[in-house]
């Protein structure tokens, strides 16, 4: 195994979560799923983990990541160039009639442009109307996918990216269009006779939920069966770093390994690599010290300018989701909760909105009060830490919270 810090895992370097697979890969037989998180929890991963378990059950399976798709027509453009070499695996019998399809499915799908309102009048109808025909495309390759006779996994990975593109590049008709391929997914997806043999694997990191929420479509996702990834155990995140100890010959232990999870606080896979690789290029230089002491300043190098990178999402996702007056309230509360590794009491963060909300009242303090708090605890920011008595918010992440001091110090 590896130390990859980064990239999709795949293989002897996807550790754990083999039980997490098989969960997945079962509610596939019945449900489609959407797997929403923050970055670098092992999305990806754990996805191809799941194609790759249901084409040992003989399912074709694909992946389309679809984060530069700006429109319906680069989604179905690149579904039709995922579903292209995996019909053509087909018996050749099968094949034969499908050859063709797909063929005239590409030469519609490249000839058809959707037209963006320019500045001219809104044309009310335009969203409706663009819908009709790149659903009617859409369709088509659903039906030809169904006549193929085969189970099918399609993996689509990144697609709240996509919703956000479509939005931010059409401001009147935007909503609506995403509004409308939504509710595609969710009912003339379904309706194709034998839909069931097409299942569906959703994933992606900026809000989905938050999105649908704002602008009040939240029912268009309520068919998919929500999922999300926890952190590993104390245990098995141990016995990843004690793995990754043996494959660098990096003489680690048990106590040091569990002080390594416990520096990280949330073992979520890709920061135990993450401070894994910090720990090793440590030890490398500093040969003759006992491992123990190199823990502590591999978890600040994590969060120092260059290595930081990981960190940045974190904020920037904020304003991503939330518009900048929302998303420097979210920041504001954060602030004040990094300051004390124990996190903050919620009445005090309470004070602090009512600090930068002074012209609003207390009914309004607490409204927005609530809902960022629970965007925060949704998203992974932070947790309510009741084991005190008092119940306090606290980060997750360990690292998170040393940066979001560091980028508040000046
Ligand atoms: N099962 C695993 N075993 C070991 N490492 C893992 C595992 N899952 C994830 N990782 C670590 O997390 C990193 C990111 O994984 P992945 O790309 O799957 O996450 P993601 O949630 O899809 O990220 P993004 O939001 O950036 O798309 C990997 O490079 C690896 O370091
Ligand atoms: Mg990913």
């Amino acid at each position: 195994m590896d130390n990859i810090a980064g990239t999709p895992v795949e293989g002897d370097n996807f550790f754990g979560r083999s039980a997490e697979v098989l969960r997945l890969a079962e509610i596939l037989e019945n449900d489609d799923i959407l797997l929403l998180g923050p970055r670098r929890i092992g999305k990806t991963s754990i996805c191809r983990a799941v194609m790759a378990q249901v084409r040992t059950n003989k399912w074709h399976a694909i992946e389309i990541n679809v984060a530069a798709c700006e429109d319906e027509l680069a989604f179905l453009a690149k579904l039709h160039d995922a579903l292209a070499p995996e019909l053509s695996t087909l018996s050749s019998k099968i094949k034969g009639t499908f050859t063709n399809a797909v063929d005239a499915l590409h030469a519609r799908i490249k000839s058809f442009k959707i037209p963006i309102p320019g500045a001219g009048p809104v044309e009310v109808n335009l969203a409706d109307k663009v819908a009709e025909d790149w659903i009617e495309l859409g369709n088509d390759v659903l039906r030809l996918l169904i006549q193929a006779n085969q189970r099918w996994l399609i993996y689509i990975d990144e697609l709240p990216i996509m919703l956000f593109n479509i939005i931010r590049n059409d401001d009147k008709t935007g909503v609506q269009r995403v509004r409308l391929f939504l509710d595609w997914f969710r009912n003339d997806v379904r309706a194709l006779p034998d839909s069931h043999s097409i299942r569906w694997l959703v994933s992606g990191s900026v809000g989905l939920d938050t999105l649908v929420q704002q602008h009040g479509m939240a029912d268009t996702i309520n068919s998919l069966n929500h999922q999300n990834l926890v952190a590993f155990t104390e245990e098995v995140a141990k016995a990843m770093l004690l793995k990754l100890a043996e494959r660098y010959q990096l003489e680690l232990g048990e106590e040091a390994a569990g002080k390594l999870v416990a520096e990280v606080q949330w073992a979520q896979p890709y920061y135990l690599q993450k401070a894994f690789h910090h720990l090793r290029h440590r030890a490398s230089i500093d040969k003759d010290i006992d491992i123990i002491s190199l823990i502590e300043p591999s978890i600040n190098d994590m969060v120092q300018p260059g290595s930081d990178n990981d960190f940045h999402h974190w904020e920037q996702r904020l304003t991503l989701q939330l518009g900048a007056n929302q998303a420097a309230h979210a920041v504001a509360l954060l602030s004040f909760a990094a300051k004390d590794f124990t996190g903050a009491r919620p009445e005090n963060l309470l004070a602090v909105l009512e600090g930068r909300m002074p012209n609003d009242d207390a009914e309004r303090h607490r409204e927005v009060f609530i809902n960022l708090r629970d965007i925060l605890q949704r998203d992974a920011y932070w947790w309510p830490d009741e084991r005190s008595g008092d119940k306090r918010y606290r980060f997750h992440l360990e690292p998170l919270r040393r940066w979001w001091i560091r980028r508040n110090t000046l």
